[in-house]
């Protein structure tokens, strides 16, 4: 047993004075010193020894495990020291180098453009109001003139959902849908409140679309105006001044007879081109002219869904993309640039 220490305590000498690192240094102290470690092994039979023989076994026990512990324990400094020194010795800091630059954030165009445009609407009056952009088939259409199988549901590529409309009972058998428009809204802030109403009405709104100039996603500003005697001249004021106010005091606007089930008479709203000043170009597709708002005079059925009298009042109402206007606005010619969450191009604005 004597030699099985002896053995035991010149392995641990030499394995110990061989080591660098302090996980090693740890991994022999278990091996050697630790509760089911080697020391520990070859005591373990020591019960059976007679008790003189016992005692003096213990001693050098003893001894050889203060010598270990206080090898490891000078192994275990030098390979910190060592670590220390790798560290002086390894790469600097250097001062000098230039920084990493912290680019600042910025608003996207979209919500930039929609905040203008709801600031601009704010000084004329118009107060804010939003809608559900799960909404029900009713709003989204047939409140708005539109009875199921019209043909101008055409118009508007509609992604139904399973899912019932948030917030607002449920209209018996009036399937759910993405909101293809903010025009619902119109009804729903005219059925909260009497008129007078001067309102706008931003938000998402989605089409089964999806090119180079579509998004399934995109964003409108709705209008609407409703009191007694409201004309056409005053539809075609604000939003001549809406324009100005937008794209800047020299522009000018056409209006050209159109159609929409909610309105009627109904007008699309052209400006002046800013690329070209009106002499034609390849962003206005050489007209001098870009279309930017549908508008018209509320349909009197869509005041008798909403539970107004078309004979006691009149009102009219607009609608403009966002990202359109957007784009006119900054110069951007690819849609998909706003969706692309590319900061060089978002730091721009
Ligand atoms: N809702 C129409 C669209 O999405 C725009 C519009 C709104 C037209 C209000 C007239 C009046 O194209």
């Amino acid at each position: 047993m004597r030699d099985r220490l002896q053995a035991l305590a010149d392995a641990a000498r030499q394995e110990i004075s061989g080591v660098s690192e302090p996980s090693q240094v740890e991994a022999l102290r278990i091996r050697y010193l630790g509760k089911k470690g080697e020391l520990s092994a070859v005591l373990g039979g020591m019960g059976k020894l007679p008790p003189d023989e016992r005692r003096a076994l213990g001693e050098i026990a003893n001894t050889v495990k203060a010598e270990l512990e206080q090898l490891l324990a000078d192994a275990t400094k030098r390979a910190e020291e060592a670590a220390l020194e790798a560290q002086l010795k390894g790469p600097k800091l250097d001062v000098t180098l230039p920084g990493r630059a912290v680019l600042p954030g910025g608003r996207h165009p979209v919500s930039r453009t929609l905040e203008d445009i709801v600031r601009t609407f704010a000084r004329l009056g118009f107060e804010v109001a939003v809608g559900p952009e799960i909404e029900l088939d009713y709003f989204n259409f047939e409140a708005l003139n539109l009875p199921k199988d019209h043909p101008a549901r055409d118009m508007q590529d509609t992604f139904y959902v399973d899912e019932p409309s948030l917030g607002h009972a449920k209209k018996a058998d009036s399937p759910s849908l993405l909101r293809t428009h903010t025009s619902p809204v119109q009804v729903r802030h005219m059925l909260s409140r009497k008129p007078p109403i001067r309102a706008v009405m931003p938000g998402r709104v989605y089409r089964r679309d999806s090119d180079i100039t579509h998004t399934p996603m995109f964003h409108q500003v709705e209008g609407l105006l409703v009191d007694k005697d409201v004309s056409f001249a005053e539809l075609k004021g604000t939003l001549d001044a809406f324009v100005k106010a937008f794209f800047g005091s020299e522009t000018r606007t056409r209006f050209r007879p159109s159609f929409f089930p909610f309105t009627e008479p109904s007008a699309e709203v052209d400006v002046t081109c800013a690329s070209c000043g009106g002499k034609g170009c390849r962003v206005c597709k050489q007209t001098g002219w870009l279309e930017v708002l549908g508008s018209g005079m509320v349909h009197p059925n869509v005041f008798t869904a909403a539970g107004y009298d078309p004979k006691e009042v009149t009102g009219y109402a607009f609608g403009m993309g966002v990202e359109r206007l957007a784009m006119l606005r900054y110069g951007i010619d690819d849609l998909r640039m706003m969706f692309e969450n590319d900061a060089r191009f978002l730091a721009q604005f």
